[in-house]
């Protein structure tokens, strides 16, 4: 891995080996997603406690503010959407010269495995992998999105990341799953979990980040399970307190507790 590449995941990853992304980059094939309806009122107050925020140029352009300290992980693929026929038709939508414009400190693209298009979102992955080793920056591989959910089993989740690490990802977002700890032994690099809709309870979604924590993964890069709680804040900061500091679920509830009141 180039200088560039390893200063630009350092952003991201921080030093304890962990991270705490922010996803927000739903709107690409879903649209005005519930709770992200407008991006900058439901970003703004989450920027300060997420290492990281993924979202499209779209949303970087007219929600972020550009003095803004967060890292960006820029999604770079997509051009389908949720009624389209087959979500994984996906090609490359923003040239890496715009992701380092932007000053993205990754780019993220999403992988079908075993879907109709597996061939060309891998292909993409490796054409986007060797465009962005020429200008040092980290590119996130995103597996099982959408109506591959069904698919949440390890040996598939295991498949799915490894593939994306052999063709080059400096880190894969894949979901939870039983057995995970396989599908991390199996990936040789970091791995974060999306979140998948909003569950339940907040000790729900506190008990999925120990659980991935616990079984491997460096962190999480999720969305709906922060931003549509109605204590996004204090959603967010439970989660680094299990992210960062080993907390376990009921110390991360008294957290959310604490500062939702
Ligand atoms: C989907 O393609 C996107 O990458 C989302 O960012 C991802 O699904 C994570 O968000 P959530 O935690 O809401 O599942």
């Amino acid at each position: 891995m180039g200088w560039g590449t390893k200063n630009r995941l350092a952003r991201i990853i921080k030093s304890d080996g962990r991270t705490v992304m922010l996803a927000a980059d739903h709107g690409y094939f879903l649209g005005p997603t519930s709770k992200l309806e407008n991006p900058r009122k439901t970003l703004e107050p989450l920027i300060p406690y997420a290492d990281a925020i993924m979202v499209t140029r779209g949303v970087v352009r007219t929600s972020i503010d550009p003095l803004s300290a967060a890292p960006i992980v820029l999604r770079v693929s997509g051009a389908n959407s949720i009624i389209s026929e087959d979500l994984s038709n996906e090609t490359i939508i923003t040239s890496v010269k715009e992701a380092v414009r932007i000053n993205a400190s990754a780019v993220a693209l999403s992988i079908y495995v075993g879907a109709k298009h597996e061939h060309q979102t891998l292909a993409n992955l490796a054409k986007l992998v060797d465009e962005c080793e020429e200008y040092g920056v980290p590119v996130l591989a995103v597996t099982a999105v959408g109506k591959e959910l069904g698919k949440q089993d390890a040996r598939y989740l295991a498949l799915a990341c490894r593939i994306a690490a052999e063709l080059g990802a400096s880190f894969v977002k894949t979901y939870y799953c039983d057995g995970f700890e396989k599908v991390a032994e199996g990936c040789p690099v970091p791995l974060v979990i999306a979140g998948g809709k909003k569950l339940e309870t907040e000790r729900d979604v506190l008990q999925l980040t120990c659980d991935a924590i616990t079984n491997g993964a460096a962190g999480v890069d999720m969305g709906r399970n922060i931003w549509q709680n109605d204590n996004p804040v204090a959603m967010i900061k439970a989660i680094r307190a299990v992210v960062h500091e080993n907390a376990s679920v009921n110390e991360a509830l008294n957290v959310f507790e604490k500062e939702k009141s």
